[in-house]
């Protein structure tokens, strides 16, 4: 499936008030709306008349008002009034180009074309033993599979994570597999050595983590949670997993847009330092991931060296080729 034909975040659902908000994915820029029953619209951000950007308009009851001659479209994206001529009855080919937009995890998603695709699954949505917290977005400069590889990527915690998520003196890699699933891939039985795997780790252990790749761009790591930070409302603490996504928008082919959308046994601690510790996490990633060259991730395997240990990513690799990914990749 072409990645025009699937799902893509583009802005935090709360950034989104009526007004038109200006967004861009895959080389597509957006304006952003919301009508009157707070249903969003996602439109090219190009108005038919003159192409001036309809994200410098207004939303005028249930309608988006071109900046420049104050043309007004209807939520279908017809053309229902041209000031200058309050007479004239736009026909039908006077509309704006529009695309499908829905709400989900606090973000808005869009998806340019036409297909059967959903928004990817993220299972512990809907688990209320879980707070949802979501933090980002990050503006980083290099492709989406890039980022999604780094996710998958357990043998740089203990250098670029030094101190929280790894150490130096335990980054050699116990072994673990990688399953095809249906929509993707999932990688099981990942031990890591952490110092610091969340907000309140007093001391080191050993985490397990699943990892699951379940569309081009988004992947779900689950793991144990720390047991001090589980409450007596959890009865079965020994199945019990937190869960953190890696939603992430695809700008242009070296530039993307992050949310990591964190499923959390705390319910204590402020969003805030929740998002603080996540910040700090993603930017030890960050200027890493801005030195990889090329910014594009190469599916040709022979590109770049690849051990067991990286099995994991070059599964990723493959399932893009497989999937026919051709944005971000080289
Ligand atoms: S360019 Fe939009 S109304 Fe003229
Ligand atoms: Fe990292």
């Amino acid at each position: 499936m072409m990645e025009t034909q699937l799902w893509h975040p583009v802005v935090a659902a709360q950034d989104l008030d009526r007004a038109p908000v200006a967004a861009a994915l895959l080389e597509t820029e957006l304006a952003l709306w919301r009508d009157s029953q707070g249903v969003v619209h996602a439109w090219a951000d190009r108005c038919p008349h003159r192409g001036a950007k309809f994200s410098l308009g207004r939303v005028v009851e249930d309608r988006l008002e071109c900046g420049y001659h104050g043309w007004q479209f209807a939520t279908d994206g017809r053309c229902r009034f041209v000031p200058a001529l309050p007479a004239f009855s736009p026909p039908a080919s006077h509309c704006a180009q529009v695309y499908e937009a829905r709400e989900a995890y606090g973000l808005i998603w869009v998806r340019l074309g036409q297909s059967a695709s959903e928004i990817p699954v993220f299972a512990a949505e809907s688990d209320a033993r879980l707070r949802k917290v979501n933090c980002g977005p990050y503006l980083v400069q290099t492709s989406a599979p890039r980022l999604v590889e780094n996710f998958l990527d357990m043998s740089h915690f203990g250098f670029v994570h030094e101190g929280w998520l790894g150490d130096r003196a335990h980054v050699a890699m116990q072994d673990y597999e990688v399953h095809k699933t249906t929509t993707g891939i999932l990688a099981t039985n990942c031990q890591a050595w952490q110092p610091k795997s969340n907000l309140h780790s007093a001391t080191g252990s050993m985490v397990d983590y699943t990892y699951e790749v379940n569309a081009p761009y988004t992947c779900i790591l689950t793991k144990a949670p720390d047991p001090s930070t589980l409450g007596a409302h959890i009865v079965d603490k020994s199945s019990f997993r937190e869960s953190i996504a890696l939603f992430v928008c695809p700008i242009t082919p070296e530039t993307s847009r992050v949310w990591i959308r964190m499923a959390m046994t705390d319910f204590e601690s402020p969003d805030s330092a929740l998002q603080n510790f996540q910040n700090t996490i993603f930017g030890q990633d960050q200027p890493v991931l801005e030195s990889q060259s090329p910014k594009r991730l190469p599916l040709d395997l022979r590109a770049e060296l690849h051990t067991v240990a990286d099995k994991a990513s070059s599964s990723y690799r493959r399932y893009l080729s497989e999937q026919g990914i051709t944005f971000g990749v080289c």
